[in-house]
């Protein structure tokens, strides 16, 4: 793929500051991109913004502190990337909350809503932002990074995964109402080694490892390389689908125990 295939874009990642989130904010900006990063904490978005700076000097890397589960804070972010940058090209609906592990009838409301708030309301108030600030008149693509447990059961972290499942849906549901300014693509990861999953591999990496078919867990950078795919015009006849990266996690047979 070419170097620079996004050179000159503008591109929103919610959950920038570290993680996946930060390894696509990379990649765009080795690719071209002004880059805004948006997250809760402002100290992790000035880290990262020196990280971004570090990659590509020129242009421009704006943090934002919001809430992907705050409306008004996601509608503020896109006004602010609009006053200063002018224009929206990509969206990526990263920033996700994982408040409760356990069996679904021991779910608690507070944190169910939570859940439902960030994951799935999350990436539609902010799709719409965008797209009526620019991607509606303009064009865009969106990509949603849900998850594998969108497509399967996990015994601990089942209502979460609904949520990454609903994300899968409105995926292809969105792409059906945008089109054909708007391209709406999802990322399914499996296990990533970042922060966030640091607790179900660290121990356990051989493990987790062994019966995968391809023997390792996956980076930030596998999951940024997709998501430059789906941003760039490489993917310009694709929306509605969702690329599943998880080293062959799902493509084993049933019942086989090795
Ligand atoms: N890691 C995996 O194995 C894995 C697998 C499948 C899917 N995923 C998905 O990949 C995405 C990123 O996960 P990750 O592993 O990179 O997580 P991470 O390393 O914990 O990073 C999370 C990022 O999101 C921000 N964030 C968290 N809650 C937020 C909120 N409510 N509003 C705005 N920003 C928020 C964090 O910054 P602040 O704390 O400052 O807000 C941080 O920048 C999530 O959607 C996750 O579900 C991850």
């Amino acid at each position: 793929m070419n170097t620079n295939v996004l050179e000159g874009r503008v591109a929103v990642i919610t959950g920038g500051s570290r993680g996946i989130g930060l390894g696509i904010a990379i990649a765009y900006r080795a690719a071209g991109a002004h880059v805004v990063i948006a997250a809760r904490k402002a100290a992790g978005l000035a880290t990262a913004r020196e990280e971004l700076l570090r990659v590509k000097g020129d242009g421009d890397v704006l943090t934002v502190v919001a809430n992907a589960g705050e409306p008004d804070q996601a509608e503020a972010c896109v006004d602010q990337t609009m006053e200063r940058l002018g224009r929206i090209d990509v969206l990526v609906n990263n920033a996700a909350t994982n408040p409760y592990h356990g069996d679904l009838l021991g779910l608690d409301l507070p944190r169910a809503e939570k859940t439902v708030r960030v994951n799935q309301y999350g990436m539609l108030a902010w799709t719409r932002f965008a797209w009526q600030a620019w991607m509606g008149a303009h064009g865009g693509a969106v990509i949603n990074i849900a998850s594998v447990g969108g497509l399967i059961v996990d015994p601990h972290i089942g209502y979460y995964n609904a949520t990454k499942a609903a994300m899968l849906h409105m995926t292809r549901q969105l792409a059906y109402e945008l089109g054909p300014a708007v391209r709406v693509n999802a990322i399914a990861p499996g296990l990533i080694k970042t922060e966030l999953a640091r607790a179900v591999w660290e121990a356990r990496e051989s493990i987790l490892t062994a019966r995968l078919p391809l023997r390792r867990l996956g980076t930030v950078e596998d999951v940024a390389n997709a998501a430059l795919f789906l941003a760039s015009d490489a993917s310009s006849w694709m929306t509605g689908q969702t690329l599943v990266l998880d080293g062959g996690a799902t493509a084993l047979p049933i019942g086989v125990e090795e």
